[in-house]
């Protein structure tokens, strides 16, 4: 039976590949997508989220919009990694459908209702759907959440905090402290799945989608290659839909995890007890290794059958 899963997200070039490994993925069932603000603004990153999905002929699942800024903080975007539109780079038309006229909240809310297993929610962008989903609706008929945020020792968005947490923190405090299963996907994990020059050359000869999903990497890999000397791009939140896909490629351990909120130097600091120096009680199973041969294997095979 394949595992249903909402995927959260902020399209956004790494979203984007995410969206593709799980709609190439039988073992999973994309009851929907939810969009967010996070790369670009939420008109942007739910248009590119319907783009992509029209790309890949499945006009069929729905797109359900949520928050257009964070709980409490102003809304910061991040075009200088995603450009202008949040998925720069490849040409793609605009979408001819648009999203459902349900709230991502509500449309989260009716898709646990009549699922007929517990679902995984898959956040990778800032989490204001996911907490104010949990705060609206609780954790019933979820079977755990793994999202991609966070860090151990990373910081990407200022020295301390990554950037889907240090967008709205609060959230991301909401959702660790819910009672629920949490998995974190942190940069210390993602940082490991670093596409090369080889992973390109296997995507572009994937068929059209892996020459679409190579001309995206071709363009994350511009501020990766500025920042961090890169001849390639990280593609975080695939990470986390291979983790629900394949268990044990990426390397976990239950710890106590704590958002900074007060202080600005290091708003948004995921603080991982990675080594129990604490009496707070374990809340998330935190990435602490990947395998990343294997995820580009799997990545690479399941875009190839995208067509
Ligand atoms: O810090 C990386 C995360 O921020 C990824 O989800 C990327 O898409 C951006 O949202
Ligand atoms: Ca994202």
């Amino acid at each position: 039976m394949p595992t249903p899963i909402i995927l959260d997200c902020d399209p956004g070039h790494d979203d984007a590949i995410a969206l593709l490994l799980a709609l190439g993925s039988p073992e999973l069932e994309l009851l929907g997508v939810t969009t967010t603000y996070g790369n670009q603004t939420l008109e942007k990153t739910t248009a590119n989220a319907l783009r992509v999905l029209e790309l890949a002929g499945r006009v069929d699942v729905p797109v359900a919009s949520g928050a257009a800024a964070p709980l409490e903080r102003d809304l910061v975007v991040a075009a200088h990694v995603h450009g202008e539109s949040g998925l720069d780079g490849p040409a793609l038309p605009p979408p001819s459908i648009g999203p459902a006229s349900m709230d991502a909240v509500e449309w989260i809310a009716g898709a646990v209702t009549d699922a007929a297993r517990p679902v995984t929610l898959v956040p990778t962008g800032p989490l204001t759907n996911v907490a104010r989903y949990l705060e609206e609706h609780g954790t019933d008929g979820l079977e755990r959440i793994v999202l991609m945020g966070g860090a151990i020792a990373e910081g990407n968005m200022t020295p301390a905090a990554e950037f889907n947490v240090w967008a709205d923190p609060e959230a991301a405090q909401i959702v660790l402290h819910a009672d629920v299963d949490v998995t974190m996907i942190g940069l210390d994990v993602t940082h490991r799945a670093v596409t090369g020059p080889d992973v390109q050359r296997r995507l572009r000869a994937a068929g059209p989608i892996g020459i679409f999903v190579a001309e995206l990497v071709d363009f994350f890999t511009v501020y990766h290659r500025q920042t961090y000397g890169w001849d390639g791009a990280p593609i975080h939140d695939a990470v986390a839909v291979a983790h629900v896909l394949r268990p044990g490629l990426v390397e976990t351990n239950r710890r106590n995890v704590e958002v900074e909120l007060d202080s600005e130097l290091c708003r948004g600091r995921t603080v991982v007890d990675l080594w129990r120096r604490t009496e707070r009680a374990a809340n998330a199973h935190v990435g602490v290794d990947l395998d990343p041969d294997a995820f580009f294997d799997l990545l690479v095979e399941r875009v190839a059958r995208l067509g």
